[in-house]
């Protein structure tokens, strides 16, 4: 054969296996309104930078004819490639070959970038689109299954590892992504589920449908198993881009800086318009952490889902940053099972990636209720203040306005180790609020007034003798557990400055195996 007949069957090669499943299929994927796997990569990488591997591997299934049923890539492309220029790796799967379903060989595939990725110190990006097991090939496709998970422990707080769903992911196959830092759904057509709407109309006779079941909404908003879900496929892989801009590559590097044009010493003169004079009115925390970062720019992670608590990325000077914010709009800020959980797990992404942390306090307390307590609050509670007082990497926390009881101390306190920690004239630190606190201590002021029939005067006398002495962040101030009060215009500066004073924190706990985090 000659050289030129031996790069035509080189090209006729890629060309098979850049063909998927067919045309036919191909025009199935786009009329269920959905990209294809090489669309996607398209749209996820730097136009040019997507170098494939491994793009002629095929399964070695033979029974059930399969031998005859071969496809180059055997349903999944793989490879790296770059994101604002810096290295990714990823594998992105095929619905058009065998529903995209998993073979030994396609988890081999998998398994070969997620151990490149490990080795070079960069991030994975998953783009699920599966059937799941490989039916025809029983246990080998869960063996693949079970080595993928594996990896996916192996690589967690060591590089970034983000899933997206963009189709169907049940059973079993769920769990790769569930071990991921991220997970992202397209609204109607992502949906991730452990056993289906048929097997669950066998065992419980339940009625449901996939998307009810298991669509992007449900997991957004009901079991906060996603992120971040977007309107369309082109939007969600925009979304992963942007995430992947405020991320290091692994966990020895650091979160790449951006220039921006947002004076460092900027006034906050929004924050003053937000923060009301009353201390029961509910304001939105975005609002503040909109004025104080970098071009009001604030991607929130799990916006759906615990809304009493705000996490997300942004940057200060430059620099990302990971923000916790109760959000007084939601259940007046209360700390509850949910939010505990989303709270911790964000905490514990970024001090495992070196993303500084900043908490934005106002907290009336935890969520009351039997709800909570037979949920187990107190376990799921522990999480986030396990979270926070674990977290090595710099801490600064403000208190705007509330910050009681347990949660003060939960919210990065300084007793858990918060390297600044500053409040607002507004703040009221306190073991609770007025009103809960004068009918304990003047149990019996209160029962004369009531007698008297001067009740409400009473009340309020009381009420204003307590937030004088406690609802005010100048016992904590005078404890130095709040080191310095700051003028809401500052905060931006403040912040900035105390990033940059901690660069250099070096901070390491006991040597152990792991801790053991209240799962
Ligand atoms: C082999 C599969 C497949 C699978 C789909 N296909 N799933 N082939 N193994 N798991 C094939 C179909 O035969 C079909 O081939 C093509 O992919 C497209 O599938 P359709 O059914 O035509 O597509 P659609 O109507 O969109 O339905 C998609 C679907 C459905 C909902 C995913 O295919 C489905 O229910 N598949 C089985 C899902 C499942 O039960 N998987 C195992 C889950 S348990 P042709 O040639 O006709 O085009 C599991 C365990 C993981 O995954 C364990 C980890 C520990």
């Amino acid at each position: 054969m000659s050289f030129t007949q031996k790069l035509q069957e080189l090209n006729e090669r890629k060309r098979q296996s850049e063909a998927g499943g067919g045309e036919e299929r191909l025009a199935k994927q786009h009329a269920a309104g959905k990209l294809t796997a090489r669309e996607r990569i398209e749209l996820l990488l730097d136009p040019g930078s997507f170098v494939e591997l491994d793009q002629f591997v095929t399964h070695r299934c033979t029974d059930f004819e399969m031998d005859k049923q071969k496809f180059l890539g055997d349903g999944v492309v793989t490879g790296y490639g770059t994101v604002n220029g810096r290295t990714i790796f990823l594998f992105s799967q095929d619905f058009t070959v065998f529903g995209g379903s998993l073979s030994g060989a396609h988890a081999t595939k998998i398994c070969k970038v997620m151990d490149l990725a490990l080795k070079a110190g960069a991030p994975v990006v998953g783009l699920n689109d599966s059937g799941g097991a490989r039916i025809q090939e029983g246990v080998e496709s869960l063996g693949g299954y079970a080595e993928i998970f594996w990896r996916n422990t192996q690589a967690s707080g060591v590089v970034p590892q983000l899933s997206v769903v963009l189709g169907p992911c049940a059973g079993g196959a769920v769990y790769s992504p569930a071990i991921t830092d991220f997970i992202f759904m397209v609204d109607q057509s992502s949906y991730m589920f452990v056993t289906g709407p048929d097997v669950i109309k066998t065992v419980t006779h339940e009625d449901v449908t996939k998307e009810a079941l298991g669509g992007a909404e449900t997991h957004a908003e009901k079991s906060g198993v996603t992120h971040f879900v977007r309107p369309s496929e082109t939007e969600c892989l925009k979304t992963v881009r942007e995430l992947l801009a405020y991320l290091p590559s692994n966990n020895l590097d650091t979160a790449p800086r951006s220039d921006s044009k947002d004076p460092l010493d900027r006034p906050c003169v929004e924050i003053a318009k937000v923060v009301p004079d009353s201390p029961n009115k509910p304001y939105d925390m975005l609002g503040i952490i909109r004025d104080v970062v970098d071009d009001g720019q604030f991607l929130e992670v799990h916006g759906g889902y615990a809304k009493n608590l705000v996490v997300g990325f942004a940057r200060l000077g430059g620099k990302s940053v990971g923000i916790v914010g109760n959000q007084p709009n939601h259940l007046a800020g209360c700390l509850d099972i949910d939010a505990s959980v989303k709270g911790a797990r964000f905490v514990r992404f970024c001090d495992s990636f070196n993303i500084p942390l900043v908490t934005f306090v106002d907290v009336p307390g935890f969520l009351p209720g039997t709800q909570q307590e037979y949920g187990g609050i107190i376990k799921h509670g522990a999480k986030l203040l396990y979270a926070f007082a674990e977290a090595t990497v710099p801490k600064l926390t403000v208190i705007t306005r509330k910050a009681y009881g347990g949660a003060y101390d939960v919210m990065a306190s300084k007793h858990i180790r918060a390297d600044f920690n500053f409040a607002y004239p507004t703040a009221e630190i306190a073991v609770m609020g007025p009103e809960g606190a004068i009918n304990i201590l003047y149990r019996k002021e209160i029962a004369a007034a009531e007698k008297a029939g001067k009740l409400a005067e009473e009340r309020t006398r009381l009420a204003d003798l307590y937030r004088k002495t406690f609802a005010n962040p100048y016992k904590a101030a005078e404890l130095g557990y709040i080191d310095e009060v700051i003028v809401p215009e500052e905060t931006r500066r403040r912040l900035i400055t105390g990033l940059r004073t901690l660069e250099g924190k070096r901070e390491r706990g006991p040597s152990r195996k792991h801790g053991n985090i209240p799962l």
